[in-house]
């Protein structure tokens, strides 16, 4: 596995790759990696001939307020964890690379990202589609692997990928969780093991939704009400969502019909560490 640091390099590397045919898919991700990033590149390596893996702690997603500074980095680690993955390529830019003295171009998506996390996380998406955009720009993938443990994340960038005509495939692979429940995540470094346990309320709260769900309810402010006060009587401080969405945009309608699909979505706080969970779930 070959460790990347410009750009330059990136793209010619890229370039030969594609001239001798070979297929590409990409994982971007903020590197700390753990089980559910190397699901990512498994199933990268399961559709292409040569896996890139991204790491970069994208500065511009991140409002002042938040862990920038803090974000776990350790690029020994995550280059072993990449290598034992199957990962050809490892592709770790400094800030400068991706974004030169002066940059003044960013790409916003509207409508998904305006909703759920852009609410509460106004420049997020516009960062998360530039350093995505820049990313596919340099490295040309026929594939790219997100994760639906930041569904929304996966919307904006299929939107992006429409409206740009960028032409990469863009696969979603499954959340992967600690036996417990607890989605695996970089942020989980932020919690004591007390507050693990206490963070396993966001994938009861929605378990118990999706059990409404196949037990028939198909109103989204009852849905909603039984992740709120599952959520609310426990040690999470301050809950930014807890609802449920149609899968295809995030639109809420007040009643969901049968056989459509929905995602649960949670965004909450517990003591200082923001924790985001979802599930997909169809209404019978
Ligand atoms: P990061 O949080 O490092 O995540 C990288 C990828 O791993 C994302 O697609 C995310 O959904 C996926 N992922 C994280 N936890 C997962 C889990 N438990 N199971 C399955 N997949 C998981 O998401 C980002 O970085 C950034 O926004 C990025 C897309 C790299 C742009 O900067």
């Amino acid at each position: 596995m070959k460790i990347i640091k410009t750009t330059n390099e990136m793209r010619s590397l890229a370039l030969e790759e594609k001239i001798s045919e070979k297929r590409i898919a990409c994982v971007p991700t903020m590197g700390f990696l753990h089980e559910g990033h190397l699901s990512l590149i498994k199933r990268a390596k399961q559709v292409a001939d040569v896996v890139v893996v991204t790491l970069f702690v994208n500065p511009t997603q991140f409002s002042p307020n938040e862990d920038f500074a803090q974000y776990p980095r350790d690029l020994q680690r995550d280059s072993e964890l990449c290598l034992a993955a199957g990962a050809d390529y490892l592709f770790a830019p400094s800030a400068e690379e991706i974004y030169p003295a002066g940059y003044n171009t960013e790409v916003t998506v509207k409508g998904v990202s305006e909703l759920f996390e852009g609410k509460f996380r106004p420049i997020h998406f516009n960062g998360v589609a530039t350093v995505v955009a820049k990313l596919f720009n340099i490295i040309h993938p026929d594939y790219a692997v997100f994760g639906q443990k930041d569904y929304q994340q996966t919307l904006v960038v299929k939107q992006m990928v429409r409206d740009l005509l960028l032409g990469v495939e863009i696969i979603v692979a499954p959340i992967i969780r600690e036996n417990s429940g607890l989605a695996k995540s970089s942020r989980n470094t932020y919690l004591s093991d007390e507050q693990k346990t206490q963070a396993l309320v966001l994938s009861q709260s929605l378990k118990l939704a999706a059990d409404a769900i196949a037990a028939g309810e198909t109103k989204s402010a009852k849905i909603n009400k039984i992740m709120h006060d599952n959520i609310e009587k426990s040690a999470f401080s301050k809950i930014d969502y807890a609802c449920a969405a149609r899968a295809k945009d995030l639109t809420e309608p007040e009643e969901f019909a049968h056989g459509e699909e929905v995602v649960l979505l949670i965004a909450a706080y517990l003591g200082k560490v923001r924790l985001i969970d979802n599930c997909l779930v169809t209404i019978k």
